[in-house]
């Protein structure tokens, strides 16, 4: 346990959502399950993770779970988990059981998931709408759907079966994306850590050898510092890698004249930080790889300065390609005016992604980014990567002192009523700072 994630915390923390939910819902039952565990090779199994949405709600971190809400005038907030079975928990470890879970985590009523099948068709009796997520497995929805058919069966004696089934995410999607003080605290938590981590790779990368020694050390931070995971796969990626915007191999070896970027954040409680900082193996930037260096970190300036509330989603991806394509036009990359080459998508070539994504339990966060065809507005709450780069493969046009040179850097950035802040500033950015860094 850890001072975020308290027993007693449980109900302060999530109880309050369901209710938030029930409220919208107005009417209705709301099925939510947590993630399958799945397996890796013969009887190994991949590290657990629960589903977003039903931990968001619940705050429960075993498998083999689903979470109930019945909205109405009196909500009710219903747990199917596995029995406690103490044979089971000297192979596996704790689990709560019905009873324990019901009381340490404030439903008002928790079952065991062998009664599933047995329970949903009487609790959806009379329901008249049903919240739930189809489409990502066809055989939950098929279980769905029979429980739905077993109310429908009864209408004969009077039973109702819900008449509509609406897409629980979406609902969800837009709780999510404002977060909460609770949210804020451990994602704050996840930067800290996330940020000792780049700090540490950067100390450790003159003397390294190989990517995978950098990718052990940002590991070893984040367990350190109690995060259960990398929220994502680490890119450590050196020299061309570095212009492979999802390279994972991350075991090649490193050259002394190499820049080496490096995306990686780890998940504290759930909550992700998603960091890039880009520096050079030797600790000193090449002339060529300052000047690039130099135009990413404005475009992020840039795009941090237009995070603020009432900005719409866009604002800070415009702002940055506005820096990065007039940077392109002065280094050769890019010919004509700025418009021309905006307009044209010339600079697409070198910058192909965009500024940031929401950011919180998912890396790539719950939430839309258009409402009724118009970019989001920016509200208090909201958590957003900043993320420009610049990738220079060799190519025709290119001069021979920018190639294989690959540039991102990405904080988090929460929007707050008077504008913004970093999460992750502690990550050292500047070309002073991370020379100064590698130095010492
Ligand atoms: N690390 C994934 C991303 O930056 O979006
Ligand atoms: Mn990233
Ligand atoms: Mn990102």
């Amino acid at each position: 346990m850890n001072e975020l994630r308290t027993p007693t915390d449980f109900p302060r923390v999530f109880a309050p959502r369901r209710a938030r939910l029930a409220a919208t819902m107005a009417a209705g039952a709301a099925i939510v399950p947590t993630a399958p565990e799945r397996l890796r090779n013969r009887d190994a199994h991949y590290p657990y993770r629960y589903d977003s949405y039903f931990y968001y709600l619940s705050g429960f971190p075993e498998p083999e779970a689903v979470l109930v809400l019945l909205a109405g005038a009196t909500p009710r907030s219903i747990l199917f988990c596995r029995d406690k079975d103490l044979e089971r928990e000297i192979w596996d470890g704790f689990r709560y059981g019905p009873a324990a879970a019901c009381e340490v985590f404030g439903f008002d009523e928790c079952f065991s998931i062998t009664e599933l099948d047995t329970r949903m068709p009487q609790l959806l009796a009379d329901q008249p709408a049903l919240y739930c997520h189809l489409g990502s497995d066809a055989g939950w929805d098929a279980r769905v759907l029979g429980w739905v058919n077993a109310v429908r069966a009864q209408v004969r004696s009077g039973v109702a079966a819900p008449s509509a089934i609406h897409d629980l995410h979406r609902w969800l999607d837009d709780m999510r994306v404002v977060k909460d003080a609770h949210e804020l605290a451990a994602m704050r938590r996840a930067a800290e850590i996330s940020t000792a981590a780049h700090t540490r790779a950067m100390r450790a990368a003159k003397s390294a050898h190989n990517e995978y020694e950098i990718e052990a050390e940002l590991l070893h931070e984040f367990r350190r510092g109690g995060a259960q995971a990398p929220a994502y796969t680490s890119i450590v990626a050196g020299g061309a890698n570095s212009c492979v915007l999802h390279y994972v191999s991350n075991d090649a070896p490193l050259k002394q004249g190499d820049l080496l970027l490096i995306d990686a954040g780890c998940e504290f409680d759930g909550y992700a930080a998603d960091i890039t900082r880009t520096f050079p193996v030797s600790g000193r930037y090449s002339p060529a790889q300052r000047d690039v260096y130099e135009m990413v970190l404005a475009a992020q300036a840039a795009a941090i300065a237009a995070t603020r509330p009432g900005a719409r989603w866009n604002e800070p991806h415009d702002a940055a390609v506005r820096v990065l394509a007039q940077g392109m036009i002065d280094f050769g990359l890019c010919q004509g005016s700025l418009d021309k080459v905006i307009e044209a998508g010339d600079y697409r070539r070198f910058y192909m992604h965009r500024t940031g994504h929401w950011l919180g339990l998912d890396v790539h966060d719950a939430g839309e980014y258009k409402c009724n065809n118009e970019w989001r507005l920016l509200e208090p709450g909201m958590v957003l990567t900043a993320e420009p780069g610049c990738y220079i493969r060799p190519g025709e046009g290119v001069p021979a002192h920018f190639e294989n040179i690959g540039i991102r850097i990405e904080d988090d950035v929460l929007v707050t009523p008077q504008g913004h802040e970093v999460l992750t500033a502690a990550a050292p950015k500047s070309v002073a700072a991370i020379e100064a860094l590698m130095r010492g």
